[in-house]
């Protein structure tokens, strides 16, 4: 039997930029075939082909052995193709059901049977493990749910093959372990499964094989029962990597951030923070775990003054700090990588350069007498991208035409540069690859021996574990216990975590 899906020799070029090169995909039937590669490697481009939203320059493609040329998404869907895109498609004010039969509803004369289409949603839901609430709107529901809608609608439509570009980055450790059974559960029912991420573990926990590319070309197609996590990262950066964080024995000295007591809103008005306490000293890394959701944010936004601190304390070497404007909080010492790099890191129209000063451009040698500088700009842009080797064509390409690994390495150079004495790294290494992520550990440990306090907060558990000097769990707007991490594991902090269990010291 051939193939289920070819990919041949493709080659797409962006005005002259080639993204895919020449690159080979061979997809088995009832496979879950893995497509590795760091960030920018040119995975999403060619499954954007196959899904027929661009045309290859070169290469040709065969569904189940036939030659097809897939013009645009319907005919991808009519081949039996369905793709759910790393960024959600979903219309919010509709509900479930609306959103899956969109386009293709159900009809009894003129009107839409609402009733049918749910009760197909729901038999869908049920064969495949997809938990929705078919009535329950887009807006109202989880991250984790909405991405099953996602998947329901490509079955709706009769998906044979699914490709799932970056499906794990955004969810919780639990919401990952369901996804990975309802992708078994569809590879047992027949369907053929194209996984995109660069997450290894989950490459080797479901994959049967996987294609790796790298720089837009194809590097190899190995069989996950013969390969090894080691192996599949050497391949996919291009040179060895080091699994374990390199660090030291901390040297902690006096605290530079205490919060005391700290009360504050949440989005709906119930209290997100409900008398916090939490202190983070010069020369370590304290870790936050906790399941998203559990003040985390509100947290962050306090501290930077970006949310109202109803009572309580934070004190920066001393210093109020609570309901200050984020400029005055910036100056006094306090650097940010955010949780989301889109909206609060980078402004993505604005040259990668001019990123590297949105918080000191009206400063010299910047500015001068109220005018920009762009010399002086330019030329301390291209410093930081060489230190932090943050690849660009240049430093005038807007920041939004670089890969994610690439921002992220932006946003630290910036905030790193300015030397601030308390770093917070919100999820600095979500969604990146191996390659970036030893790097931004490696610049998180820089700091710390430099002295520095930082605050890291991520949702897996492994960056915690093993960045951090001292880890403390938030529950509920809380902080339910402080643990070393040599004497912690996955299940006690994931028993504290989900509000069990008793903290250390
Ligand atoms: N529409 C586009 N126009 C110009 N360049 C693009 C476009 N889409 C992707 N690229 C570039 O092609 C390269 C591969 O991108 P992409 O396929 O999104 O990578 P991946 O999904 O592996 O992270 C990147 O350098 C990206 O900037
Ligand atoms: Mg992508």
């Amino acid at each position: 039997m051939p193939a289920v899906v070819e990919m041949l020799g493709i080659t797409k070029r962006f005005n002259g930029f080639t993204a895919n090169d020449n690159i080979n995909l061979v997809v088995e039937k009832g496979e879950i075939h893995a497509l590795l590669g760091e960030n920018g490697a040119g995975k999403s481009t060619l499954m954007n082909t196959l899904f027929g939203l661009y045309q290859p320059e070169e290469g040709e493609i065969r569904i189940r052995g036939e030659r097809v040329k897939i013009t645009d998404p319907n005919m991808a869907n009519r081949l039996g193709i369905g793709m759910v895109h790393q960024h959600f498609m979903l219309v919010e004010p509709f509900t479930v059901t609306e959103n899956i039969i969109l386009g293709m509803e159900p009809r009894k004369g003129a009107k839409i049977d609402i009733e049918k289409a749910e009760r197909h949603v729901q038999e869908l839901s049920d064969r495949y493990g997809l938990r929705v609430d078919p009535r329950a709107k887009i807006e109202d529901i989880s991250v984790g749910m909405q991405q099953r809608v996602e998947i329901l609608k490509t079955l709706y439509r009769g998906a044979e093959i699914l490709i799932f570009d970056e499906p794990t980055a955004v969810l919780t450790p639990q919401e990952i372990g369901e996804l990975m059974e309802i992708m078994k559960n569809l590879v047992s029912e027949g369907k053929t499964i194209i996984f995109i991420t660069h997450k290894l573990k989950e490459i080797m926990a479901v994959c049967d094989r996987c294609t790796i590319i790298r720089k837009g070309k194809y590097i190899d197609a190995v069989s996950i029962s013969k390969t090894n996590v080691d192996e599949l990262a050497s391949k996919m950066v291009g040179r060895h990597v080091t699994f374990e964080v390199d660090k030291t024995p901390a040297h902690p000295k006096e605290p530079v951030l205490q919060i005391k007591d700290l009360v504050v809103e949440g989005n709906r008005g119930a209290s997100a923070l409900r008398g916090l306490n939490l202190e983070v000293k010069a020369g370590e890394i304290l870790g936050i775990a906790g399941i998203e959701g559990n003040g985390q944010t509100e947290l962050i936004e306090a501290i930077t003054g970006l949310r109202k601190v109803k009572s309580g304390s934070v004190l920066l070497n001393g210093k109020p700090l609570e309901n200050r404007k984020p400029r005055e909080i910036v100056e006094s010492g306090v650097g940010h990588i955010p949780e989301d790099r889109h909206k609060h890191g980078l402004v993505l129209d604005y040259s990668i350069g001019e990123n590297m000063v949105l918080q000191t451009y009206y400063k010299s040698p910047f500015a001068k007498r109220g005018v920009l500088r762009y010399n002086a700009i330019y030329e301390y842009a291209r410093k930081l991208i060489q230190q932090f080797d943050v690849r660009t064509p240049s430093e005038f390409t807007p920041a939004r035409a670089l890969s994610g690994g690439n921002q992220q390495k932006g946003i630290i150079a910036r905030e790193v540069d300015r030397n601030p004495d308390l770093l917070i790294a919100a999820q600095p290494t979500r969604g990146l690859d191996v390659g970036a992520i030893e790097f931004i550990h490696k610049k998180l440990i820089e700091q710390r021996d430099a002295g520095k306090a930082v605050l890291l907060l991520s949702l897996e558990l492994d960056e915690v574990l093993n960045v951090s000097d001292r880890i403390a769990v938030i529950y509920e707007g809380e902080i339910v216990g402080i643990v070393d991490p040599a004497e912690t594991d996955h299940d006690q902090l994931g028993l504290m975590m989900a509000g069990g269990g008793k903290g250390g010291k």
